[in-house]
């Protein structure tokens, strides 16, 4: 079966007509040259998807060629209620039309309390008593780096523990407890940060998968901490992610969370959880600390929280607010407008039980997913938690290691996220080396939606698949085959 991306007209995406022809179609392909021209050669997604976006509604995204897309990737998790969701609109809407300042560096109004109320209401109770929060610069990087400034006043401490396959931003501090070498490599230094190795089932960092390599993995950091000669200074804090995003889709046990946080506890060594990517509802929890019942000693929180606009917070036990005055200031540190639309989705995920229903949606997919990778063995390992899912693709015709996992095949990824495009679904890649296709839909994404996105992901990975493995090299399905390619699948 070949879906190719659908026309305007097509039957199931409630976008109105584009109203755009070739003409646009052109002049998006001049937008793309110029882009690619003018912006530096950091550029990420615009390298994936060379598409202009002109129109989105939910989990559709139009192009300016008159295409659209189910966008699995929702602004890298940002859109928990997708494109321009009308309650986000309206609160956008309201607050302009109100005449409250759009900029107030971190003045009181009336937005930021609603929205502090609203977060506050939302979080586990056990943390958010007496918890404080603190306003950062919009992006989560941010809110990284005032996280690990604020345990390193508290404690007198400068060093972090950091793990495998981690992801925290790109400025600085939060690149040093990243574990991506290959954005890190080029820079010099690199911060006082312990790497332990985080419970990845398929690539067990000790070989054996599991629960037996989960529980290694907190015996190796509890005996670590101990050893008078393990070369670990007591750190400032300890930084993870329930579930590791960028790192591949990587869930932790619920046990190994709890290890965890009875480790850093009897140590005194604060622990920050990044919950950057896995907030507001995305893991079938509206934080995925409620799964294991962890209570953090801080909580770093973007994407979602501004309800698609750019706003960033570190939230946190009171007993450690021992900052000064304008310890960690900032211009852009709470975005009226983005206050607004934080309020509106946090409420709307919650008064709706999307986090439950992501929990549903999410297990359903996985399932499918499983099944279909019984009968295509490219597909190494599924796995996720509500709606943050991921297909590790790898090489079926290598050996597997003692975990009984595959060479990762990111080749082979490149070539199925672009068979997903030609067939009008948007999905990034991630993961040891790129070779994880993650599934970041809306919350809000309805069954038929769901049914699409298996269809066109299951049609993209069998065409971008066919004859590896059988002696016939990567050729099948090949970059820029495009429908064409899949249709000879
Ligand atoms: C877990 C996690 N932490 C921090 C960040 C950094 O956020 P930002 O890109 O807004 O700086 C990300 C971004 O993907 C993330 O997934």
């Amino acid at each position: 079966m070949t879906l190719a991306a659908e026309p305007a007209t097509g039957p199931t995406v409630p976008v109105p007509a584009p109203g755009v022809g070739t003409a646009a179609g052109a002049s998006a392909t001049a937008v793309l040259r110029r882009q690619r021209l003018r912006e530096s050669a950091a550029r990420t997604y615009a390298r994936s998807f060379p598409i202009v976006p002109v129109r989105a509604n939910g989990m559709t995204v139009e192009g300016a060629d008159g295409r659209r897309y189910l966008d699995c990737l929702s602004g890298a998790g940002t859109l928990a209620l997708g494109h321009n969701h009308p309650v986000v609109l309206a609160a956008i809407r309201r607050t302009l039309d109100s005449g409250a300042p759009l900029h107030l560096l971190d003045l009181a109004t009336a937005e930021k309390d609603d929205f502090t109320t609203a977060l506050f209401e939302s979080l586990p109770p056990a943390f958010a008593d007496g918890a404080r929060v603190h306003f950062c610069g919009p992006a989560g990087t941010d809110a990284v780096e005032a996280a690990l400034k604020l345990m390193q006043t508290a404690t007198g401490r400068s060093g972090a523990l950091a793990f495998t396959g981690a992801y925290h931003g790109m400025t600085a501090g939060s690149l040093a407890l990243t574990g991506n070498v290959a954005v890190k490599e080029p820079l010099p230094g690199g911060g006082e940060v312990v790497r332990l190795p985080y419970p990845y089932g398929y690539r067990c960092p000790f070989g054996v998968g599991g629960d037996a390599g989960a529980e290694l993995s907190a015996t190796y950091v509890e005996r670590l901490l101990d050893d008078p000669s393990g070369g670990v200074v007591p750190p400032a804090a300890m930084v993870l992610e329930v579930v590791q995003g960028e790192g591949g889709v990587v869930p932790a046990p619920d046990d190994w969370l709890r290890a965890m946080r009875r480790i850093t506890a009897e140590r005194g060594i604060p622990l920050i959880v990044d919950e950057v990517q896995t907030g507001v509802g995305r893991t079938g929890a509206m934080w995925a600390v409620e799964h294991s019942g962890i209570v953090p000693d801080a909580m770093v929180l973007s994407k979602a929280i501004g309800g698609s606009l750019p706003l960033a917070v570190v939230v946190y036990r009171e007993e450690y607010d021992g900052w000064r005055p304008g310890a960690h200031t900032g211009t852009f540190r709470g975005n009226t407008l983005a206050m607004a639309a934080g309020a509106a989705t946090l409420r709307y995920v919650a008064a709706n039980g999307l986090a439950e229903r992501a929990s549903e949606v999410g297990g359903r997919i996985v399932e499918r997913l499983r099944a279909l990778a019984g009968e295509l063995p490219a597909i190494g390992e599924v796995r996720g938690r509500g709606l943050m899912i991921g297909v590790e693709l790898v090489d079926p015709a290598a050996e597997p290691d003692a975990c009984g996992a595959r060479p990762a095949a990111p080749e082979l990824a490149v070539r199925v996220r672009e068979a997903c495009l030609a067939r009008g679904l948007i999905v990034e890649l991630g993961g040891r080396h790129d070779a994880v296709l993650r599934l970041l839909p809306p919350l809000t994404m309805t069954d038929e939606q769901a049914a699409a996105v298996l269809d066109r992901l299951a049609d993209a990975v069998a065409a971008a698949s066919a004859g590896v493995g059988a002696g016939t090299g990567t050729a099948a399905g090949s970059a820029g085959a495009g429908t064409a390619g899949a249709g000879a699948a």
